[in-house]
């Protein structure tokens, strides 16, 4: 009766086992360890934890890699990320990056403010010539879809939005060799205005 016993508990811890590596690995990933901050399936309200929804995978993957071996170092990256990074694997990475590109983009955000939303829009299809800022859907897309190692911006939170770009007139995003050229022609009021237009898409 005794080995019957540890003979099915013996099979139940097989059966999760197994299934922990079944093809939807990343969904489990994301219930266990990340939806806590990012939200299930990598959508939340929280201005704090941006959307992960509908990014590109490669961009994940450049992300977590990039907290995992500490070079994206920023204030938050290092409170939030660093920890959690280190207990990844390559394939956990992947899984959740393929995982998280495949979910729904949110489309929650509301114009708060025309005039700064039409400022932000100008200079997102058209960049400013004057200051030498290229037209940023250049690489991120129309409405910031994102493609590839270029992320989605359109529906990010606008905190996250701003405090990134904040980030890049620092060193503690150093794969993001484009965009610290870019934001060297962008003043406090054109960030604003930005972010503004990017969480409403
Ligand atoms: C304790 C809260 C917390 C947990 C748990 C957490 N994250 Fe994060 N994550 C954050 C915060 C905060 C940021 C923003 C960091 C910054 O500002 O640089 C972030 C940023 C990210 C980014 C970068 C997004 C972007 O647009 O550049 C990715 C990718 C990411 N997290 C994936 C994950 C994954 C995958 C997990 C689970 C394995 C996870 N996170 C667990 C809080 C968390
Ligand atoms: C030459 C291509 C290029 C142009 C032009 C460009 N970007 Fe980027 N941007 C990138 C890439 C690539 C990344 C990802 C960098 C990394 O891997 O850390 C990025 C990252 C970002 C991020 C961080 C997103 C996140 O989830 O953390 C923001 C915000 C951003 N760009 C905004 C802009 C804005 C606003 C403009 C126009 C003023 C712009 N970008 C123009 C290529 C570009």
């Amino acid at each position: 009766m005794k080995n019957r016993i540890l003979l099915s508990l013996g099979m139940v811890g097989m059966i999760a086992v197994s299934s922990a590596f079944g093809a939807d690995v990343g969904s489990k990933l994301d219930q266990q360890l990340c939806s806590v901050c990012h939200g299930r399936g990598g959508t939340t309200s929280s201005e704090l934890f941006p959307q992960l929804a509908g990014e590109p995978a490669q961009y994940l993957i450049n992300q977590m890699k990039g907290f995992r071996d500490k070079s994206r170092a920023d204030e938050n990256a290092k409170r939030f990320m660093w920890g959690i990074s280190s207990r990844l694997s390559d394939d956990d990475i992947q899984q959740l990056a393929t995982f998280y590109e495949a979910q729904p983009p949110v489309h929650k955000g509301k114009i708060s403010d025309q005039v700064k939303y039409d400022a932000g829009k100008n200079i997102f299809l058209n960049g400013l010539a004057e200051k030498n800022v290229p037209p940023c859907m250049a690489c991120h897309g129309e409405k910031g879809e994102g493609k590839e190692a270029t992320p989605r911006l359109g529906g990010q939170h606008e905190a996250y939005l701003k405090r990134q770009l904040k980030v890049f007139y620092s060193n503690d995003r150093p794969a993001a060799t484009a965009m610290h050229e870019v934001v060297k022609g962008l003043a406090e009021k054109d960030v604003e205005a930005i972010a503004q237009y990017l969480q409403a898409q």
